[in-house]
């Protein structure tokens, strides 16, 4: 395994691989061989990438995209801080902003892990945990410019929002300002307490009417209502049409791509 020379602001080795099974199950590998907190694993591909909910897969194109895991470690599960992976999101658009400037206020954050640019789906997060430890996978397409016809008006690339290339050497790039951002965030006093404000003003249809699945994707149990915002420990606000009281859903997602 190459290690990439970038900056990690956690002081822990960027791993790289051409090919692996998933960087989820390198980075479950790379914590049972006591590798330390903020170790990341990317690959220029993923011969079964998986995604969030059961039986789904996540593919990308060979060498253009972005797939990466980063490994957290905390001594207990209470330690895990609140809302990680909708922070992790927060982080993500960040970096995208820095990355290519000519798309902030554009990216967007899809509860509860998606990142959206011109209502268009560019990166998913996938969270899991064995207690104290914890996998970050991230999925973010950079430089692919071509989609097949099955998701082309689903998803999007910063090369395609930004009208741009992207060099298979600049992904790091983006992969460097993802942890510098991530770093600050989990690390910054100020953050701990502001991280759900920043996250409103990013927060897609935020306002608006939507339609939301709750729990698994194939519950059939909607709810139609207005994106109120985000709560304390990050669940999602809906005041569901002719009710009075806001509604908090931990589990589901908006009805968009699904
Ligand atoms: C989703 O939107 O469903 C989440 C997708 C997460 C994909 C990333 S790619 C890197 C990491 N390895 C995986 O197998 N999945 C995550």
């Amino acid at each position: 395994m190459k290690k990439l020379n970038i900056i990690n602001p956690f002081n822990a080795p960027v791993y790289h691989e051409e090919t692996v099974s998933s960087t989820m199950d390198v980075s479950r590998r790379l914590a049972s061989e006591g590798e330390p907190h903020g170790t990341v694993i990317t690959a220029d591909f993923q011969e079964a990438g998986r995604g969030r909910g059961q039986d789904r897969v996540w593919q990308m194109n060979r060498g253009e995209n972005l797939p990466f895991t980063i490994l957290l470690r905390y001594p207990r599960v209470e330690d895990i801080p609140s809302a990680l992976t909708l922070r992790a999101g927060l982080a993500v658009s960040f970096a995208i902003e820095d990355f290519a400037p000519c798309l902030r206020s554009k990216v967007k954050i899809k509860w509860p892990n998606d990142i959206i640019i011109n209502d268009k789906k560019n990166a998913g997060i996938l969270c899991e945990a064995d207690g104290g430890i914890v996998h970050i996978g991230i999925g973010l397409n950079a430089a692919q410019k071509e989609f097949p016809a099955a998701l082309r008006e689903k998803a999007v690339s910063i090369a395609l929002a930004a009208d741009k290339d992207i060099a298979p050497e600049e992904r790091f790039i983006l992969l460097e300002e993802i942890l510098a951002r991530f770093f600050d965030e989990l690390n910054a006093q100020k953050n701990i307490t502001d991280w759900k404000s920043r996250l409103e003003q990013r927060l897609y249809k935020k306002g608006e009417q939507v339609v939301f699945v709750e729990g698994e994707a194939d519950s059939g149990r909607e709810v139609k209502g207005r994106l109120e915002g985000i709560g304390e420990g990050g669940e999602l606000l809906i005041l569901a049409e002719g009710e009075t009281q806001t509604r908090a859903f931990v589990t589901g997602e908006l009805k968009i791509f699904v």
